[in-house]
């Protein structure tokens, strides 16, 4: 048997990376296709190295552009590497463009689509990844779901109920396999952090890519800058528009590029809280027990607010919350959600096995 794997984007790679490693020995032949969706070397590069990630067998240097663009090519660039492949399933992760062109391409060409990481739920359809998400689950003849929620919006979207395994979070499998790497000292001298910081990263369209946004979102974070040192690494999108709008005017707001995996866990585990607009960090704090405050209206990952230590906030709320974050006594141990526990890609790939026949 032949497998696709298709990576994009860079939480695609830490999505992967153990499912990869589970299925190598099974006796299947794994093909990795990097659809260059993410091209610099710190969001791409830097991933596969220290991941483990096997060389991608081809990489079709799609890059940046509109979503009509940059899906386009992504599809006709996926649509000659599955017809020449003829891989018997195509493996899919999260809710990235690379994600829904693949899933689309693969069922026109009838061959069958893993979903890794399906069933979640914004409902919020402004944002690009509903639309992908979406969209890819009613492709996909696999939805392998981290969240016990997940199995609910799949059934009520008329998803078979076959379809849909509960497998954990592999995101959570790459965090445990590696926690003896975030060394949080090596990475505060490495980048002259100071002791005390809340880290922060801001990259969804919806907050970074207006510029008025952009400075209302600064000046919020200018005010947390009032707390306590603020560390930002800043994704290549919004870049220009929050140090236009003023970003590092604060002498406690540290802007850096963006880090590799494992230094940047480092410094989120050392963080007094975290302030983000990402998803799969709402899930990383959760299980290393960092505050998270997540600046965003809704999320599609509602198992971190109840299982989890994470918070949604308005720009208006920020200050406050991440005042009440520092001054919290350090939370004991709380829950955990089912099945985040370092096993999800053996799961998935017992899913897959079977699936295939063997
Ligand atoms: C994508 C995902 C988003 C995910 C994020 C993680 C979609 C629709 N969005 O957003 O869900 O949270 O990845 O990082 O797929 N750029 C670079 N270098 C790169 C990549 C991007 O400079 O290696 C810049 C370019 O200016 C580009 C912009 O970032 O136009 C946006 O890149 P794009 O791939 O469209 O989406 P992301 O914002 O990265």
């Amino acid at each position: 048997h032949v497998l696709v794997h298709v990576l994009g984007a860079r939480p695609n790679f830490v999505k992967a990376a153990p499912v990869i490693r589970a299925l190598a020995g099974r006796g299947v032949e794994q093909v990795v296709v990097h659809t260059g969706q993410h091209y610099d070397r710190a969001m791409s590069e830097v991933f596969f190295d220290e991941l483990g990630l096997p060389e991608p067998d081809v990489n079709l240097g799609v890059g940046s552009g509109s979503h009509a663009r940059q899906t386009a090519a992504l599809m006709t660039g996926l649509e000659a590497e599955f017809t020449t492949r003829s891989p018997d399933l195509v493996i899919v992760y999260g809710d990235v463009n690379s994600t829904i062109a693949a899933a689309l391409v693969a069922a026109k060409l009838h061959i069958p689509v893993a979903h890794v990481e399906a069933g979640l739920r914004s409902f919020d359809m402004t944002m690009p990844e509903e639309v992908n998400r979406r969209l890819t689950d009613q492709l996909s003849d696999l939805c392998l779901v981290t969240s016990p929620e997940a199995i609910g919006h799949l059934a009520a979207e008329g998803v078979d109920v076959h379809r849909t395994h509960l497998v954990g979070n592999p995101m959570i499998d790459t965090l445990l396999r590696n926690l003896d790497r975030f060394d949080t000292a090596r990475v505060r001298a490495a980048h002259g952090l100071p002791d005390r910081y809340v880290l922060a990263t801001m990259h969804r369209p919806a907050n970074v890519d207006d510029p008025e946004t952009a400075a209302a979102l600064v000046q919020q974070l200018h005010g947390v800058a009032d707390l306590a040192d603020v560390v930002i690494p800043v994704h290549p999108r919004g870049r220009a528009t929050l140090l236009a709008a003023g970003l590092d005017d604060h002498p406690r707001v540290h802007v850096l590029d963006p880090l590799g995996y494992i230094d940047f866990i480092a410094a989120v585990r050392g963080a007094a809280a975290v302030v983000t607009d990402s998803g799969g960090l709402q899930e990383e704090t959760t299980i290393l027990g960092v505050p998270c405050l997540t600046v965003r209206p809704n999320t599609e990952r509602p198992i971190t607010l109840t299982h989890g230590t994470n918070r949604l906030v308005t720009f208006e709320e920020l200050v406050p919350a991440v005042r009440k974050a520092l001054d919290a006594e350090p939370a004991a141990e709380h829950r955990k959600p089912p099945l985040w526990d370092g096993q999800a890609g053996p799961r998935i790939a017992d899913v897959i096995m079977e699936f295939l026949g063997d």
